[in-house]
């Protein structure tokens, strides 16, 4: 299956609107700065179609291992797939098939989400740990 087959279209659709909500939600869009949206927007769908069963053109790093440096909490992570879950309806993607990538993703999640910022771990010398505290819980804090 090239480029240009049916699952790569649908996924990228879904990786496109799913990242545009990324990029514009006032918290994730400060922890996304440091890629750009088209590099992730590509990568993630590589890495989807991999696993939804095409062709496995992704040869970037293993979600376990591309988020060391983040933290990422619960609060973020459901606000993630919130918009996942969004994206998914909004581009008509196929249910079966969305419950599978919502899977794969459950899959990472307790080697992505930390419950302090002291277990991020910079990735190699001179990576930056990214926290970015939710700009809407300010008050709370
Ligand atoms: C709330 C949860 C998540 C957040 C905030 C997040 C955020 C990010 C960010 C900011 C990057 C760029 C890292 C860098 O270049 O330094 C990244 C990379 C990546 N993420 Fe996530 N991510 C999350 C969950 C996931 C999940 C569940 C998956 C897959 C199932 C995933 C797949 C990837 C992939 C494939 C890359 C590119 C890896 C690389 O080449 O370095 N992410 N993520």
């Amino acid at each position: 299956m090239a480029e240009g087959d049916e699952l790569y279209q649908m996924v990228f659709k879904v990786s496109e609107a799913f990242y545009e909500k990324l990029y514009n939600d006032p918290w994730l869009k400060d922890i996304f700065k440091i890629i750009k949206q088209d590099i992730i927007t590509s990568q993630q769908t590589d890495f989807m179609v991999g696993n939804l069963g095409g062709p496995r053109k992704y040869c970037g790093r293993s979600p376990s291992d591309a988020h060391p440096h983040i933290f990422v909490d619960e609060e973020m992570w459901q606000l993630r797939e919130k918009y996942l879950v969004e994206a998914l309806e909004e581009t008509g993607f196929p249910k079966e098939l969305g419950e599978k990538w919502l899977k794969i993703d459950q899959a990472f999640k307790s080697q992505i989400i930390k419950s302090s910022v002291s277990e991020c771990v910079k990735r190699y010398k001179g990576d930056e740990i990214i926290y970015v505290p939710n700009p809407n819980s300010k008050k709370a804090a």
